[in-house]
């Protein structure tokens, strides 16, 4: 939800600040603009739709200078057009301010500001900023930091902002609460972004901003501050990820190569949780045995992919240990009245680690005196700072906003903690451990399988990515792969898709079947009891006409009785099958994306990391 990135320093800006905001494009990309500090004045560029626009803006016209924030939007207040694109600026234009987040007192705010005679002239809440700080310096705050922290004092609701004055040359401004905001640290510059991947290829220091702080940057001196004033020291800490893990590296979209570094990904995080003293290794987790033996309850919150990925998380940990789970999305969970005491464990799971509503549901566990334990895969995120203890899913920086590597990740996190708390409490026995762990040591091939078979999905997608809905269906650990399967396609072909529990079809959906609607069907689970009930479910789906595309194990020979549409799998444990199976469903939404033309890095409408309610 909208990017940010300021530069303080030496060299020229906007190349800088084009280049970190391509990397956060992510966030948003309905409009983008910068501010840049000249003698003679603040100066403003904006533009609607694609960064691109702006890159050509800036080329054509370049604008000189060392200092300047750029923004690339994700509209909430006022639609994207030129005037509500940021930077915002006071009466004068002295002030610019960039900003991610929402301020929620901002009509009161700005009919108290319209009354002392400050004139707005966009829709946005982020207007308001400006005008307060300006308002605060008329008012004798005896600096411009003052002025910040006098005006956010009065602010409601989330932000990070780079602000610019005029008449401080050489001088980048920054605050924090709610909305990520990280400083670069560089030999006599400094930059400020919403994330580490924006501005990894120029620095390998950062410091991690904390809620409530505000900043003053020079190309040599770095001053943070509370809202109160008093001063904070800077932590500076090194940067795990590597440039290049934010380059596309010869595949055509990010999405196609984090899809291919699945496989990777996995075998790195199963080499970090080896078999060790009889359980696999939880090498960095703050939580041990001892706290997982007396656990009584789990209570899983996140948004999104992550919460399909939470809801197979319960169905595995309900099946490998005595535990009482429930998962839950967090937009519901924070408003709801759950019975949650001390003796839960509350498990948030989110890519980002800044999702609005997963975070102010782990606030709210905290309140309850139950411990966090995060997946998550940013480290440093604010997920990731509240959390007890966090199992990091190092999949690296995930560009494409459909989640795709961070979702199988988040699986095999799932799988790997519910062994270890199965171990811990002793309901999983050593041999069967080991057992799931062989198995769980199979995926990395299996996923490599199906990324061979692309061009046989690819065929798939070709021919039924036209019509204007689908429906998937699963059952058991499948029925999470069913949602995922549905929203990646909705998400980057548009194509309508609905998931559905394969059960369920005949309570409603059925009425939906007809010659026209592709109905995908993962029919994986071959020793499972559900699987003579979803072969029954393709046959009902069969007996009306769908045009069934099964997901099956390689060897199945009744399937091709049912459809001649097949995505053969390789044969690997149930309770393992959707880390498998979802490549394939990611393949097959790619792929119809790429058929109806959509952008598929940058679906329209959607952010990827959520940091607003
Ligand atoms: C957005 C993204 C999804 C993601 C969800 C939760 O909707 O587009 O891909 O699953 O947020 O994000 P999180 O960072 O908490 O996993």
């Amino acid at each position: 939800m909208c990017g940010i990135v300021g530069y303080v320093g030496g060299r020229v800006a906007t190349p800088l600040l084009i280049n970190g905001l391509k990397r956060l494009e992510y966030r948003g990309y309905d409009s983008a603009g910068v501010a840049v500090w000249q003698p003679e004045a603040l100066v403003i560029r904006k533009c609607v739709g694609r960064l691109s626009v702006l890159e050509q803006s800036l080329l054509a016209q370049p604008i000189a200078g060392t200092l300047g924030i750029g923004h690339t939007r994700w509209a909430t207040h006022g639609e994207p057009n030129e005037v509500n694109s940021h930077p915002h600026t006071d009466c004068h234009g002295r002030i610019a301010v960039v900003h991610n987040g929402i301020i929620e007192n901002y009509q009161e705010l700005r009919a108290e500001l319209q009354q002392q005679g400050h004139t707005f002239r966009s829709q946005t809440d982020t207007e308001v900023i400006p005008h307060l700080i300006e308002a605060e310096l008329a008012a004798g705050a005896p600096s411009p930091e003052e002025a910040i922290r006098r005006a956010l004092r009065r602010a409601k609701g989330a932000y990070a902002l780079g602000i610019l004055f005029h008449d401080q040359p050489g001088t980048m401004y920054a605050a924090r609460c709610g909305s990520p905001l990280i400083v670069g640290v560089g030999p006599g510059e400094h930059f400020i972004a919403s994330d580490v991947p924006a501005i990894v290829d120029q620095v390998r220091r950062v410091i991690y901003l904390n809620d409530g702080e505000v900043v003053v940057l020079r190309a040599d001196s770095v001053a943070i501050s509370r809202l109160d004033g008093t001063p904070v020291e800077a932590m500076i800490q090194a940067v795990t990820i590597a440039a290049e893990a934010v380059e596309r590296a010869g595949f055509e979209t990010f999405m196609l190569k984090e899809i291919h570094e699945q496989p990777r990904i996995l075998r790195h995080l199963l080499a970090r949780h080896e078999w060790q003293n009889g359980t696999v290794a939880m090498p960095d987790l703050a939580l041990g045995a001892p706290y997982f033996r007396k656990l009584n309850r789990v209570m899983v919150v996140a948004c999104g992919s992550a919460y399909h990925a939470g809801m197979y998380g319960k169905l595995l940990m309900e099946h490998l240990t005595s535990l009482a789970v429930e998962t839950d999305l967090a937009s519901e969970f924070r408003y709801r009245d759950p019975k949650i005491d001390p003796g839960t464990l509350v498990v948030a799971v989110s890519q980002s680690g800044e999702t609005a509503d997963t975070l102010a549901s782990i606030r709210m566990a905290k309140t309850w005196g139950c411990k966090v334990l995060s997946i998550c895969n940013v480290p440093g995120s604010t997920v990731a700072r509240e959390s007890d203890a966090v199992f990091f899913t190092e999949a690296g920086p995930e560009i494409g906003v459909a989640a795709t590597k961070s979702f199988t990740a988040q699986l095999m996190a799932f799988a790997l903690l519910s062994v270890f708390i199965g171990r811990a409490r002793n309901e999983v026995g050593e041999a069967q451990a080991q057992e799931l762990l062989v198995a769980l040591r199979t995926v990395p091939d299996a996923i490599h399988y199906m990324l061979d078979r692309s061009a046989d999905i690819r065929k798939l997608a070709d021919k039924h990515h036209d019509g204007p809905s689908s429906l998937y269906l699963g059952r058991r650990f499948n029925y999470p792969t069913a949602l995922e399967g549905a929203l990646k396609n909705k998400e980057i072909s548009y194509q309508h898709a609905e998931g559905y529990a394969a059960g369920e079809m005949k309570h409603g959906p059925i009425a939906l079947i007809n010659e026209y609607l592709p109905v995908i069907c993962i029919c994986t689970q071959t020793r499972d009891e559900v699987y003579a009930k979803m072969v029954s479910n393709m046959k009902e789906v069969e007996a009306r006409h769908g045009r069934i595309i099964a997901l099956a194990t390689d060897g199945d020979v009744g399937m091709p009785q049912l459809t001649e549409d097949i995505i053969w799998v390789p044969p690997g444990r149930d309770e393992f099958s959707p880390l498998v199976n979802v490549v394939a469903l990611q393949l097959l939404a790619y792929y119809a994306a790429q058929a109806r033309g959509t952008d598929i890095d940058k679906p329209r409408n959607l952010a990827k990391s959520v940091t607003v309610e």
